[in-house]
Protein backbone atom coordinates (compact mmCIF):
# COMPACT_ATOMS: atom_id res chain seq x y z
CA UNK A 1 0.00 0.00 0.00
CA UNK A 2 1.40 3.20 -0.61
CA UNK A 3 0.53 5.23 2.42
CA UNK A 4 2.00 8.97 4.21
CA UNK A 5 1.55 8.96 8.24
CA UNK A 6 -0.98 11.84 8.86
CA UNK A 7 -1.53 11.90 12.40
CA UNK A 8 1.34 9.77 14.16
CA UNK A 9 1.09 7.19 17.14
CA UNK A 10 2.66 10.09 19.82
CA UNK A 11 -0.15 12.58 18.60
CA UNK A 12 -2.99 10.08 18.68
CA UNK A 13 -1.62 8.98 22.25
CA UNK A 14 -2.29 12.79 23.05
CA UNK A 15 -5.39 13.54 22.33
CA UNK A 16 -7.11 10.20 23.16
CA UNK A 17 -6.02 11.46 26.65
CA UNK A 18 -6.97 14.98 26.56
CA UNK A 19 -10.72 13.56 25.07
CA UNK A 20 -10.58 11.11 28.71
CA UNK A 21 -9.75 13.83 31.18
CA UNK A 22 -12.73 16.17 29.53
CA UNK A 23 -14.98 13.13 29.41
CA UNK A 24 -14.10 12.40 33.39
CA UNK A 25 -14.48 16.08 34.06
CA UNK A 26 -17.72 16.66 31.77
CA UNK A 27 -19.46 12.82 33.69
CA UNK A 28 -17.85 13.13 36.67
CA UNK A 29 -21.33 12.50 38.38
CA UNK A 30 -22.92 10.40 35.87
CA UNK A 31 -21.85 6.42 34.76
CA UNK A 32 -22.26 7.22 31.16
CA UNK A 33 -22.82 4.01 28.46
CA UNK A 34 -19.96 4.18 25.61
CA UNK A 35 -21.63 2.89 22.93
CA UNK A 36 -18.37 2.02 20.20
CA UNK A 37 -19.66 2.34 16.57
CA UNK A 38 -18.51 -0.93 14.68
CA UNK A 39 -15.72 -1.53 13.30
CA UNK A 40 -14.33 1.64 12.95
CA UNK A 41 -13.78 2.70 16.09
CA UNK A 42 -12.85 -0.70 18.30
CA UNK A 43 -9.47 0.44 18.42
CA UNK A 44 -9.72 4.06 19.61
CA UNK A 45 -12.91 3.24 22.06
CA UNK A 46 -10.17 1.05 23.61
CA UNK A 47 -7.61 3.09 24.29
CA UNK A 48 -10.06 5.94 25.22
CA UNK A 49 -12.12 3.34 27.81
CA UNK A 50 -8.88 2.67 29.71
CA UNK A 51 -7.75 6.40 30.22
CA UNK A 52 -10.90 7.00 31.49
CA UNK A 53 -11.13 7.00 35.37
CA UNK A 54 -14.98 7.97 36.11
CA UNK A 55 -17.37 4.82 36.43
CA UNK A 56 -18.94 3.59 33.02
CA UNK A 57 -20.31 0.84 30.98
CA UNK A 58 -19.59 0.12 27.38
CA UNK A 59 -21.78 -1.44 24.66
CA UNK A 60 -21.68 -1.63 20.59
CA UNK A 61 -23.85 -1.29 17.53
CA UNK A 62 -22.97 -2.19 14.41
CA UNK A 63 -23.89 0.42 11.07
CA UNK A 64 -22.75 0.60 7.26
CA UNK A 65 -22.89 2.66 4.54
CA UNK A 66 -19.76 1.63 3.16
CA UNK A 67 -19.97 -1.46 0.65
CA UNK A 68 -16.22 -1.69 0.62
CA UNK A 69 -15.32 1.09 -1.54
CA UNK A 70 -13.88 5.04 -0.71
CA UNK A 71 -17.13 6.59 -0.71
CA UNK A 72 -20.33 6.07 1.37
CA UNK A 73 -23.71 4.63 -0.47
CA UNK A 74 -25.18 6.95 1.53
CA UNK A 75 -27.54 4.85 2.68
CA UNK A 76 -27.05 3.71 6.39
CA UNK A 77 -28.22 0.60 7.77
CA UNK A 78 -28.25 -1.20 11.35
CA UNK A 79 -26.37 -4.24 11.13
CA UNK A 80 -26.18 -5.11 15.01
CA UNK A 81 -27.96 -3.01 17.61
CA UNK A 82 -27.39 -2.42 21.56
CA UNK A 83 -27.85 -5.33 23.85
CA UNK A 84 -28.56 -2.93 26.65
CA UNK A 85 -31.41 -1.01 27.09
CA UNK A 86 -30.39 2.97 27.13
CA UNK A 87 -33.93 4.90 28.44
CA UNK A 88 -32.72 7.14 31.01
CA UNK A 89 -29.07 6.86 30.51
CA UNK A 90 -26.06 9.18 29.67
CA UNK A 91 -25.01 7.50 26.22
CA UNK A 92 -22.05 8.78 24.70
CA UNK A 93 -21.84 7.51 20.76
CA UNK A 94 -17.80 6.93 20.31
CA UNK A 95 -17.20 7.30 16.67
CA UNK A 96 -13.90 6.98 14.53
CA UNK A 97 -14.70 9.56 11.54
CA UNK A 98 -17.60 11.74 10.45
CA UNK A 99 -17.38 12.63 6.44
CA UNK A 100 -21.31 12.90 5.43
CA UNK A 101 -22.47 13.07 9.17
CA UNK A 102 -25.11 10.56 7.35
CA UNK A 103 -24.22 7.71 9.65
CA UNK A 104 -24.27 10.16 13.13
CA UNK A 105 -27.33 11.34 11.65
CA UNK A 106 -29.04 7.94 11.50
CA UNK A 107 -27.35 6.79 14.70
CA UNK A 108 -28.51 10.15 16.83
CA UNK A 109 -32.16 9.80 15.32
CA UNK A 110 -32.30 6.41 15.80
CA UNK A 111 -30.86 6.27 19.56
CA UNK A 112 -33.00 9.62 20.35
CA UNK A 113 -36.59 7.76 19.74
CA UNK A 114 -35.41 5.80 23.05
CA UNK A 115 -35.08 8.79 25.47
CA UNK A 116 -31.56 8.31 26.86
CA UNK A 117 -31.13 10.95 29.77
CA UNK A 118 -28.69 12.63 27.09
CA UNK A 119 -27.16 11.42 23.95
CA UNK A 120 -22.95 13.23 22.76
CA UNK A 121 -20.82 12.46 20.36
CA UNK A 122 -17.14 11.78 20.75
CA UNK A 123 -15.04 11.63 17.28
CA UNK A 124 -11.60 10.71 16.51
CA UNK A 125 -11.73 12.47 12.99
CA UNK A 126 -13.76 14.97 11.53
CA UNK A 127 -13.87 15.71 7.81
CA UNK A 128 -15.73 18.88 8.12
CA UNK A 129 -15.53 20.39 4.50
CA UNK A 130 -17.53 17.02 3.59
CA UNK A 131 -20.75 17.43 6.04
CA UNK A 132 -23.52 16.77 4.10
CA UNK A 133 -25.90 16.87 7.20
CA UNK A 134 -25.07 19.24 10.41
CA UNK A 135 -24.08 17.19 13.25
CA UNK A 136 -23.73 17.82 16.66
CA UNK A 137 -20.89 16.29 18.00
CA UNK A 138 -19.55 17.46 21.39
CA UNK A 139 -15.78 15.52 21.78
CA UNK A 140 -13.64 15.93 18.39
CA UNK A 141 -9.96 14.80 18.43
CA UNK A 142 -8.36 16.03 14.80
CA UNK A 143 -9.84 17.90 12.10
CA UNK A 144 -8.88 16.49 8.55
CA UNK A 145 -9.08 17.33 5.35
CA UNK A 146 -11.00 15.50 2.73
CA UNK A 147 -9.16 12.42 2.04
CA UNK A 148 -9.23 9.06 2.35
CA UNK A 149 -7.46 7.85 5.93
CA UNK A 150 -6.98 4.27 7.31
CA UNK A 151 -5.42 2.94 10.51
CA UNK A 152 -5.93 2.48 14.19
CA UNK A 153 -9.26 1.07 13.22
CA UNK A 154 -9.80 2.72 10.03
CA UNK A 155 -10.14 0.00 6.97
CA UNK A 156 -10.18 0.29 3.34
CA UNK A 157 -11.71 -2.64 2.13
CA UNK A 158 -11.43 -4.40 5.58
CA UNK A 159 -7.75 -3.97 5.70
CA UNK A 160 -5.58 -1.82 7.64
CA UNK A 161 -7.14 -1.66 10.94
CA UNK A 162 -4.13 -2.14 12.50
CA UNK A 163 -2.05 0.51 11.43
CA UNK A 164 -1.28 2.35 14.44
CA UNK A 165 -1.14 5.62 12.84
CA UNK A 166 -3.66 7.38 10.69
CA UNK A 167 -2.29 7.43 7.31
CA UNK A 168 -3.39 8.85 3.92
CA UNK A 169 -4.07 5.68 1.79
P1 LIG B 1 -20.44 9.37 6.94
O1 LIG B 1 -21.77 8.68 7.10
O2 LIG B 1 -20.24 9.86 5.53
O3 LIG B 1 -20.20 10.48 7.95
O4 LIG B 1 -19.31 8.31 7.11
C1 LIG B 1 -19.15 7.69 8.28
C2 LIG B 1 -18.46 6.36 8.12
O5 LIG B 1 -17.79 6.19 6.87
C3 LIG B 1 -17.38 6.29 9.15
O6 LIG B 1 -17.87 5.81 10.37
C4 LIG B 1 -16.38 5.35 8.50
O7 LIG B 1 -16.73 4.02 8.79
C5 LIG B 1 -16.52 5.60 7.04
N1 LIG B 1 -15.48 6.54 6.54
C6 LIG B 1 -15.63 7.84 6.19
N2 LIG B 1 -14.47 8.39 5.80
C7 LIG B 1 -13.55 7.40 5.90
C8 LIG B 1 -12.12 7.34 5.65
O8 LIG B 1 -11.45 8.31 5.25
N3 LIG B 1 -11.53 6.15 5.89
C9 LIG B 1 -12.20 5.05 6.34
N4 LIG B 1 -13.52 5.06 6.59
C10 LIG B 1 -14.19 6.22 6.37
MG1 LIG C 1 -17.55 4.05 11.20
Amino acid sequence: MQSEVLINEDRIRERVLQLAAQIDCDYDDKIPILVGVLKGSFIFLSDLVRLLKIKHQVDFLTVASYDGGLTSTGIVRLVSDLSVNIEGRHVLIVEDIIDTGLTTDYILKNLQTRNPASLEFVVLLNKQECRKIDVPVKYSGFEIPDQFVVGYGLDYNQYYRNLPYIARL
